[in-house]
């Protein structure tokens, strides 16, 4: 299976005679692959490649004989990306608060690095998408999807992220208009795409603001320099990605649909 499993490996497997190897250089059948990527047994993927919902680079495949190299083809069912490469990782993490969003850290912090060691050092090449400050917790994703994480991480695509923030000061209504304006920081415009106010309490007001750009600390200055500074902040949603009741620290394996869903937002 290319997704992630923390499911150990049966110690003997059965294998059927159609689960022998496929000649090499040839590609895999694929109706096989669908199978492997838990799109569907194989007996339904072959259902779905007869009803003209897959396609292969671009052209639905209705022959049941096509042999694709899953590392190199882009397989999409019902019009949504699958992830059939054998190697490809997708991972959500809650950043724990206090952490640092590096591989590594020289001053011996802790950082995410330490959270993912183990598969690294079983071989994956993982890269985080993004940074969050040390005091922001939540959302953080992490692939050796080169070409996904570039454009996740870059504001032409638009890939929002959602917010939440306590921040000090009571907010006035007029300010969810104000930060859709753009605020003017030292770097050039900045804007929320969305702005809630969740809920005031004892001079504090905890805000949910969504934009679809990454610049450092883009949050908290967009929000100090409304007058409003930030005291707590979590990422909680990457697009439809959301960090849910997920415990900070733990890592997740994304789901099909989600990163069906990162692909499509970011044109893949
Ligand atoms: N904006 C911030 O200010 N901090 C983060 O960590 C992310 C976005």
């Amino acid at each position: 299976m290319p997704t992630i499993s923390n499911a150990k490996p049966a110690r003997r497997q059965h294998v059927e005679s159609q689960d022998r190897p496929e000649p090499a250089g040839e590609g895999v059948r694929l109706q096989k692959v669908l199978a492997a990527a838990g799109v569907a047994s194989r007996r339904a993927a072959e259902e779905m490649i007869s009803d003209g919902r897959v396609e292969v680079d671009g052209t639905i495949v209705r022959e049941m004989g096509r042999r694709i190299d899953p590392d190199v083809a882009v397989v999409r069912v019902d019009g949504v990306r699958v992830v059939v490469a054998k190697d490809t990782v997708y991972l959500a993490m809650n950043k724990p608060r206090g952490w640092q969003s590096t591989m590594s850290d020289d001053l011996g912090r802790p950082c995410v690095g330490d959270i993912v060691r183990d598969r690294v050092a079983a071989g994956q090449r993982l890269f985080h998408v993004g940074r969050l400050d040390a005091d922001t917790e939540g959302l953080l994703l992490f692939t050796n999807d080169g070409e996904l994480a570039h454009r996740l991480m870059h504001p032409s695509y638009e890939v929002r992220k959602t917010y939440l923030a306590t921040v000090t000061g009571v907010v006035p209504k007029s300010l969810g208009r104000t930060l859709k304006d753009g605020i003017e920081l030292d770097d050039g415009t900045a804007k929320a795409d969305e702005f809630t106010v969740l809920e005031i309490s004892e001079g504090r007001s905890l805000v949910r603001v969504v934009l679809h750009e990454g610049r450092k600390h883009i949050v908290r200055r967009l929000l100090a320099a409304a007058g409003f500074p930030v005291e707590q902040l979590v990422r909680t949603h990457i697009g439809v990605v959301a960090v849910g009741s997920q415990r900070p620290g733990s890592l997740r394996a994304l789901s099909r649909d989600e990163v069906g869903a990162l692909y499509k937002a970011v044109g893949l």
